[in-house]
């Protein structure tokens, strides 16, 4: 069958699509978007977290007809064409990113939150990341990551 999505604010059209295809299938190996990486294929870690209509959610686990139509935006949807994501900047610069499989569902999670809750609490930040599981960083540069990325939107930035 053929899709017709936008992605990432273009228009792309895929032939021949499986009915039974993920749209992280279709995005990754159709679209020429690896961002979004498959690490589980079950909705179990939220490697594959994309907004579709913006809402997050698991890209494997969704299938690629659901798309037609809709608007779906990837991690490499969030920077601008000459900045990163504010999420993304701050991922890099607490160090929350060790192998990195987990990071692009956390940025798309954790930019999501933010829209939504411009001074998240902890407990806020914990909930909004429980779909997305990481095995290197305990967390807590996670969540150092998700505060500074706050504190820069909201212009007040502290030295940590
Ligand atoms: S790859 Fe989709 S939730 Fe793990
Ligand atoms: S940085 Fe390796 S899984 Fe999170």
């Amino acid at each position: 069958m053929r899709i017709t999505t936008t992605v990432n604010g273009e228009r792309h059209q895929v032939d021949d699509v499986w009915e039974g295809e993920s749209l992280l299938y279709v995005l990754r190996e159709r679209m020429g978007l690896p961002g979004s990486k498959n690490a589980c294929e079950q909705g179990e870690c939220g490697s594959c977290t994309v907004m579709l209509e913006g809402v997050p959610v698991c890209a494997c686990l969704v299938a690629a007809g659901q798309a037609e139509g809709r608007e779906v935006v990837t991690v490499e949807g969030l920077a601008e064409p000459d900045a990163l994501h504010p999420v993304q900047t701050a991922f890099v610069d607490a160090g929350a990113v060790q192998c990195g499989f987990c990071t692009p569902g956390l940025v798309v999670a954790a930019a999501d939150l933010l829209r939504h809750s411009p001074r998240p609490s902890d407990p806020e930040i914990r909930e909004a990341l429980a779909g997305n599981l990481c095995r290197c960083t305990g967390y807590e540069k996670i969540l150092d990551a998700v505060r500074l990325a706050a504190d820069r939107m909201a212009g007040e930035e502290v030295a940590r």
